[in-house]
C-alpha cells in the first residue's frame, strides 16, 4: 500500500473519541496532517465511545470543534471533508467485554495492517481495554496502543497499568504518551546540546550553578475538576511533563539517537534522582492552592469552586528542589516548579551559570549578572543567552545585561507544528524514541511518590495564591534560602 512522506496506512482509533483530549488535541493534530499529506487515502479514524452520535452526527460534531480548534487559516474546505469522510463512529459501554464485537465488525472491513489503539480515556480504563481487544483477537504484530497519562496514581497503580496492558501488548508495542516530549523546542534541547560543540563543555557542576524548569499557566483546572482534585498539580505535571525536561536536560550524550538510547539515558537520570527523606519534603517541596483573583484580565473564583470541592487541599502549585546524583550535576539543584492560575502561560528553562570568579570592572556602573540560557518552550518557541555587555559610551564603564535571542518562527519562517502532529505520526511509523519507557515512568513514580506520601502523613495544607499572581510567597523564599532567585524575579 501507498505510504504518505514515511507515514504508511492505518487505522487509528480513539478510545473516547468525543472527549476533550481527542476533540482538543488528537482530531486537530490528525487533520493538520491530513492537510500535509501525511495520512494515506486509506487511513481511517474510528471513533470509540459511549455517547449516544449515529456516524453522521460525529461527524458533524467534529466538523464542528475543527472550527474551534484549528486556525482559520489552516482549514480548508477540500480537506476537511476528506478527513471528514475517514472518520468511523463506534457506540459502546468501553467496560463492556461484548459490546467490542462491533470494533472488529468495523476493522474487518479494511485491510490495513497497522491498527492504532488510542486510549484517551480514564487510566482505569486501559486495563479493561486491552483484554477486551485481547480477547477479540484484534492485537495484530503490527498494532500499537498508546497511553496517555497519568499512568496511575502512585508506583504500584502504574506498575498494576503496565501488567495488565502488558499482558496483551509488547513494549516495543507500548506507546506512552508524554505530550512535552513532542514540542519542537524541547526536541530541539537534544540538538543544542548534541549537534553543538559549544555548550557541552560547559554543561556540568564545574560551570553551571542551578538549572530551573519552569511550566506556569494562567487557566484554571476549568472543567477537569474531577480529574484534577484526585490528581494535583504533582501527579499532572511534575511527575511527568517537568521530570522528561528535566531528563533531557541532564541526560549523556547517547552513543548514537535511537528508539532505546535516549531512554536509556533517560532513564539513568530518574534513577540518580536524590531520593528525598520527610525532612528534604518538609524543606525542599512548596505546595500552593488558587485562591480568588484576576486572571488574563478577568475575576475568577478559587479553585475550590472550580472543583466543587469547598474542603479540597489538592494543590494547584508545586515547587521542588531537586538534586541528581551523578558526577556531571552533584551540587547543581534543580529548581521545578509548575502551576495552574498564574500571572501568565509561559513555561521555560533556565540554566544559570556561575558568576565569573573575579570582578573585573569594580568601579564601573552595574553589576556583571551571571550568564543565562533561557530556553523557552512557550508561548515563543525562543533561546536566549543572557550576557553581560558593556554599554556604548564614552566615560567609563557602564555593564549592562543582554540577550542573544534565536526566535524559531522567525529563523525558520514555518508554523511550528503541535505536539501532537508529531508523535501521532511517530507511533504509525513506530518509533517510540519520544514516548516513555515502563521502567522510565516507575522511576519518575519511585522518587515522586514519597513527596505525595510525606505531604499525606504530615497533613500538609497547600498555601493559597491568589489566582493571576506567581503563587505562594514560599517558593521565592525556597531559593533565597540558597542565595537565589527565580528568573522573573532577577529580570
Ligand atoms: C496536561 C495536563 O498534561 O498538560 C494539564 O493534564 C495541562 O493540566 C497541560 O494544562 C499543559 O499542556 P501545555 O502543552 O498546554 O503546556
Amino acid at each position: 500500500m501507498p505510504i504518505a512522506n514515511g507515514v504508511a496506512p492505518c487505522d487509528f482509533v480513539i478510545f473516547g473519541g468525543t472527549g476533550d483530549l481527542a476533540v482538543r488535541k488528537l482530531l486537530p493534530a490528525l487533520y493538520l496532517r491530513d492537510r500535509d499529506g501525511h495520512l494515506t487515502a486509506d487511513t481511517r479514524i474510528i471513533a470509540v465511545a459511549r455517547a449516544g452520535l449515529d456516524e453522521p452526527g460525529y461527524r458533524h460534531k467534529i466538523q464542528a470543534e475543527l472550527g474551534r480548534f484549528v486556525a482559520a487559516e489552516l482549514l480548508d474546505g477540500g480537506t476537511v471533508d476528506r478527513f471528514l469522510a475517514r472518520l468511523r463512529f463506534v457506540s459502546i459501554d468501553l467496560t463492556e467485554p461484548s459490546d467490542y464485537a462491533a470494533v472488529t465488525d468495523v476493522l474487518a472491513a479494511s485491510e490495513v495492517d497497522i491498527r492504532v489503539f488510542y486510549l484517551a480515556c480514564s487510566p482505569a480504563l486501559f486495563g479493561p481495554i486491552c483484554d477486551a481487544l485481547g480477547r477479540q483477537g484484534l492485537v495484530t504484530a503490527s498494532s500499537r496502543v498508546v497511553l496517555e497519562k497519568p499512568i496511575g496514581h502512585d508506583l504500584a497503580s502504574a506498575r498494576a497499568i503496565n501488567d495488565a496492558v502488558g499482558a496483551v501488548f509488547e513494549e516495543g508495542q507500548i506507546f506512552r504518551i508524554d505530550h512535552y516530549l513532542g514540542k519542537e523546542s524541547v526536541q530541539n534541547l537534544l540538538v543544542t546540546r548534541f549537534a553543538n560543540t559549544l555548550l557541552e563543555p560547559l554543561w556540568n557542576s564545574s560551570w553551571i550553578d542551578h538549572v530551573q524548569i519552569t511550566v506556569a499557566e494562567s487557566l484554571g483546572v476549568g472543567t477537569r475538576g474531577d480529574y484534577y482534585d484526585k490528581s494535583g498539580a504533582l501527579r499532572d505535571m511534575l511527575q511527568n511533563h517537568l521530570l522528561q525536561v528535566l531528563c533531557l536536560v541532564a541526560m549523556e550524550p547517547p552513543t548514537y539517537i535511537d528508539r532505546e538510547t535516549v531512554r536509556d539515558e533517560k532513564l539513568k537520570v530518574l534513577q540518580a534522582l536524590k531520593p528525598l527523606s520527610a525532612k528534604d519534603i518538609k524543606r525542599d517541596t512548596v505546595t500552593g492552592q488558587y485562591g480568588p483573583g484576576l486572571a488574563d484580565g478577568a475575576v475568577v473564583g478559587a479553585y475550590r469552586q472550580d472543583a466543587e470541592n469547598p474542603d479540597s487541599s489538592t494543590e494547584t502549585f508545586v515547587a521542588v528542589k531537586a538534586e541528581i546524583n551523578n558526577w556531571r550535576w552533584a551540587g547543581v539543584p534543580f529548581y521545578l516548579r509548575t502551576g495552574k492560575r498564574m500571572s501568565r502561560r509561559y513555561s521555560e528553562i533556565v540554566v544559570q551559570f556561575k558568576p565569573v570568579p573575579l570582578p573585573m570592572f569594580p568601579g564601573s556602573d552595574g553589576a556583571s549578572e551571571p550568564n543565562r540560557l533561557v530556553i523557552s518552550l512557550q508561548p515563543d518557541e525562543e533561546m536566549r543567552l543572557e550576557l553581560t555587555a558593556k554599554e556604548p559610551g564614552p566615560g567609563g564603564i557602564r555593564m549592562r545585561p543582554v540577550s542573544l535571542a534565536l526566535n524559531y518562527t522567525q529563523a525558520f519562517q514555518r508554523r511550528s507544528p503541535d505536539a501532537y502532529e508529531r508523535l501521532l505520526m511517530d507511533v504509525v511509523r513506530g518509533d517510540p524514541t519520544l514516548f516513555m519507557r515502563r521502567d522510565e515512568v516507575e522511576a519518575a513514580w519511585a522518587w515522586a511518590e514519597p513527596i505525595l506520601r510525606q505531604w499525606q502523613e504530615s497533613g500538609r495544607q497547600p498555601r493559597l495564591y491568589p489566582a493571576g499572581t506567581d503563587g505562594p510567597v514560599d517558593a521565592s523564599t525556597l531559593l533565597e534560602r540558597d542565595g537565589r532567585r527565580w528568573h522573573e524575579e532577577a529580570s
